[in-house]
């Protein structure tokens, strides 16, 4: 075959776009408010007392929104400490530069992951005298004292002392040399239930036992070590689940987990989820849309086609179940929700143009749009929701 030669032929080396000069607001995006999130710590630590500390619970990527951002605005409203997942999150922290205590909250039980987490001074949680014992011991070898947080299991079932072995298992633990207690810390399983402040619901079961606990145990006083139990709905409940310190997630990015709400705290979403229209099309009336068909217009409609999808973490389980705002103003989205596209219906609408915004969470004028929505929608928590955001959206940070 004979390839025709052009006079002026295009040099496409001449012309390399990286990725990182694509406009992030090209196609979908996660804008990331980092007043709303300082606004939002300062507002619930005002609930603690003056010596009760905050820990900004930061994992999973600050649940979605970016955990360097999170954590450099959290510590502006006042958080002092920041708890991550896992081994990789704290590094990653560390070496953006945040130099505040990091607790990993979740188990680490090689030799080797704890003296990373050690040199990293990232505090480990220590659910078992075994982990302990290797704790101590890189202390050890390196001279020094390995600082840890202790957990134990009053309820959660997950990761901690059995609480009636721990009195006994403490004793040895002080004994070790090279070991810095920190804190003592339990979860609570079911703080966000209406029912957690009946004297026999499991969250108060939790707190007794926790507090039995902490009345057999001998805490030296001087050794300063954090007690804590509350996430952000044990921290609402009351000032009793509050100890030393309290982890707070949840309400930090702006979301109550408990349906009453002290109505003196009015918390700021710090995630809006926003996308561009890549098309508008009409269809006439009884057309599907989207794969199945299972939408059928029943009128002449306008879509616009949004180029986000469950491959960006939008549940395909909302399909046909949601709605987004442009302009004060809600449109429904219709159809199956495709992997990289959705469509949207916005008959009426003489605004919205190839290229215009629209939000799907977040809010315009006095329409808004939570996840706590999405979650009721799609049979599951707001939480899952908020991590389930890919890392193909980028996350464009605003004040
Ligand atoms: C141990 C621990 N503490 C605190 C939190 C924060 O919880 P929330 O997001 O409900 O405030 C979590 C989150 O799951 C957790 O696992």
């Amino acid at each position: 075959m004979q390839i025709r030669k052009t006079n002026h032929e295009f040099n496409f080396d001449k012309f390399p776009i990286f990725e990182k000069d694509l406009d992030p607001k090209q196609r979908a995006w996660i804008e990331v408010r980092g007043k709303a999130l300082e606004t939002n710590v300062r507002q619930l630590r005002s609930k603690l007392s003056k010596s009760c500390q905050f820990m900004a619970v930061v994992k999973a990527d600050g649940y979605g929104h970016d955990a360097k951002v999170v954590s450099e605005y959290a510590i502006r409203g006042g958080a002092s400490q920041l708890g991550v997942a896992t081994l990789k999150e704290g590094i990653k922290l560390r070496s953006s530069g945040v130099e505040k205590p990091i607790l990993i909250l979740g188990n680490l039980y090689t030799k080797s992951d704890l003296i990373i987490s050690f040199q990293n001074k990232l505090m480990p949680t220590i659910s078992s005298m075994r982990e302990c014992l290797i704790c101590n011991n890189i202390g050890k070898q390196f001279g020094l004292k390995f600082s840890l947080h202790l957990k134990v299991d009053t309820g959660m079932s997950r990761l901690g002392f059995e609480c009636n072995k721990f009195v006994q298992q403490f004793e040895k633990i002080k004994s070790f040399e090279n070991i810095s207690i920190e804190g003592i810390y339990s979860h609570l399983s079911s703080a966000d239930q209406l029912n957690s402040l009946d004297p026999q619901s499991s969250t108060q079961l939790q707190m007794q036992k926790f507090k039995k606990l902490l009345e057999e145990i001998s805490i030296d006083r001087s050794h300063k070590i954090k007690i804590h139990l509350a996430n952000s709905a044990g921290m609402l409940l009351n000032r009793d689940f509050h100890f030393h310190m309290v982890r707070v997630g949840l309400s930090m990015y702006g979301y109550s987990p408990l349906t009453t709400i002290d109505k003196n705290l009015s918390l700021e979403p710090a995630l809006f989820l926003k996308v561009k229209v890549a098309f508008i099309r009409f269809i006439e009336s009884g057309v599907g849309v989207s794969y199945g068909g299972k939408f059928v217009s029943t009128r002449k409609t306008k879509l616009a086609v949004l180029s986000i999808g469950y491959a960006d973490g939008v549940p395909r389980n909302l399909s046909g179940k949601i709605n987004v705002i442009h302009n004060n103003k809600f449109y429904p989205q219709v159809g199956s929700i495709t992997m990289d596209q959705m469509m949207v219906d916005i008959t009426g609408s003489n605004e919205i143009k190839i290229g215009s915004t629209l939000i799907l969470l977040g809010s315009d004028g006095d329409k808004t749009i939570s996840p706590l929505d999405w979650a009721r929608e799609s049979n599951t928590i707001p939480w899952e929701i908020l991590c389930s955001f890919k890392n193909r959206l980028p996350r464009v940070q605003v004040d």
